[in-house]
């Protein structure tokens, strides 16, 4: 029966190909490239980072960090409106240093971009902080990947 057969060989290879790695570092393991572990965060940074979150980005990315409303969908002046922040956007799929250059010197104008720079309204611990809180909503696998690209990026 073939498809029987296949079936038992589709499932051997999931199950090589999805081996728990390298868990006895606690270190992550992505594309063959450890990196330490995971950071913990800093419950302190996370609250103020929370309190700065409410005050000056909530209005544009959400609350509850779920962006603006068809955040996928380009606006008429062709800017992006504000994406989410938690794990259904792409804030996880860049750097600390791309983050927080973004938060203080604002989006790129030659993407027209609408994103702001509060660079006169925060300083470099407070854009960490809000960025903290931010990656305490993200799920293990964009905690964990976000870390590895940060850290390969140093
Ligand atoms: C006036 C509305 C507005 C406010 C307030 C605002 N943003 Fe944004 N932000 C945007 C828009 C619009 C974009 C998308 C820009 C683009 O893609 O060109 C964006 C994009 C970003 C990005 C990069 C995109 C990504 O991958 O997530 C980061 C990081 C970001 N914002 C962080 C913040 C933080 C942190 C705050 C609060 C300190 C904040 N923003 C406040 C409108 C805003």
């Amino acid at each position: 029966m073939p498809a029987v057969l296949g079936l038992i060989v589709g499932l051997a290879i999931a199950i090589l190909i999805f081996q728990p790695v390298a868990p006895q570092t606690g270190g992550v393991v992505i594309n063959d490239t450890a990196v330490p572990p995971v950071p913990t965060l800093v419950s302190g940074n996370v609250g103020m980072g929370a309190t700065l979150y409410a005050q000056h980005c909530a209005s544009c990315h959400g609350p509850n960090l779920e962006g603006a409303a068809n955040w996928k969908q380009p606006l008429a002046d062709g800017s992006l409106p504000a994406p989410p922040h938690d794990s259904a956007g792409h804030t996880w799929h860049h750097t600390d240093g791309l983050l927080l250059n973004v938060t203080l010197n604002g989006g790129d104008p030659a993407f027209n971009s609408k994103m702001p720079a509060f660079r006169e309204k925060l300083n470099e611990d407070e854009a960490g902080a809000i960025l903290e809180f931010i990656k305490s909503k993200w799920g293990k696998d964009e905690r964990e990947f976000q870390w590895w690209i940060t850290y390969n990026n140093r």
